[in-house]
């Protein structure tokens, strides 16, 4: 991936992004439904059914900034343990704790610190006992090794300026045999430097997109098997520069049992 700008500027820039977000509570980053436009406006969640959100106040199951379902397609089990990985107001964490249970566990990641308030600010009004926040990086995850049955994201790798690093984390703190389900921009071809350049469009979750094969590729290499990468949607309709190279996918993959491995 051709990437013209330091990797601490881009976090720099996408957390001051991020950190907007969650003081002002707007609904953005959701190119599926080409939401660039949308930053700014209040607007009920497209992603997950209604069922799923039961028991989740309003305005905390309004809050996503994903592109996706994740925490649906990760299928998850009661007694699992879960990382989200960029867990932004934590409402695909909330989901998840109830999917797994008192007996499982879930552990949001972000590096935006007023995301994390917000998160934690939520927990407290939902009352969760199986779920925390860490403030970390995905490129060095503030988890052990192979603690996490699955792991989970919503729009957020496409973010990272150095996802290579991010899928080895990713790897290592998985239990053999784990799991990963992901919602993510994803794109057709490498983008063009005047579009990786741009910070703004970055922060939407757009310039930062990884070619899909280049994705799948560098999942491979950082170890894992069964990887499926499923489109999803058209993205960045309303961004001539970036119109029909981008959509939003469906990402899983495993890491193998420990047998697998040892051949
Ligand atoms: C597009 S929002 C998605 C939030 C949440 N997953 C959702 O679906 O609403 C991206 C989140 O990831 C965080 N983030 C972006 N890049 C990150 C990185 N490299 N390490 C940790 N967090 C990151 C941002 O602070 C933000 O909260």
């Amino acid at each position: 991936m051709n990437n013209p700008i330091p990797i601490t500027d881009i976090h720099a820039s996408v957390r001051a992004f991020y950190a907007e977000r969650a003081k002002n509570g707007d609904g953005c980053c959701a190119p599926s439904a080409d939401s660039y436009a949308r930053c700014g406006a209040q607007s009920a969640n497209p992603f997950h059914a209604a069922e799923l959100l039961d028991g989740i106040p309003e305005d905390v199951a309004a809050f996503t900034l994903g592109c996706g379902d994740a925490v649906s397609l990760a299928r998850l089990r009661p007694g699992e343990t879960v990382i989200d990985l960029g867990s932004g107001g934590g409402l695909e964490c909330f989901i998840a704790a109830k999917q797994v249970g008192e007996a499982g566990r879930v552990i949001g990641v972000d590096m935006t610190p007023e995301m994390l308030s917000k998160a934690w600010a939520n927990a407290a009004r939902l009352k969760t006992t199986n779920v925390e926040f860490r403030y970390g990086f995905l490129e060095a995850l503030p988890v052990a090794d192979e603690v996490a049955d699955v792991i989970i994201s919503n729009c957020v790798i496409n973010l990272s300026p150095d996802k290579p690093q991010v899928f080895r984390e990713m790897f290592r703190i998985l239990k053999p045999g784990g799991r990963i389900a992901v919602s993510d921009v994803v794109a057709d071809g490498e983008l063009s430097d005047e579009a990786r350049r741009d910070m703004a469009l970055w922060g939407a979750c757009y310039s930062g997109a990884l070619d899909r094969h280049l994705y799948a590729q560098q999942l491979h290499e950082a170890g894992f098997v069964d990887v499926k990468i499923e489109p999803k949607g058209g993205a960045a309709k309303d961004v001539p520069m970036l119109k029909g190279k981008l959509f939003s996918a469906a990402i899983t993959a495993v890491k193998p049992p420990i047998a697998a491995r040892d051949g």
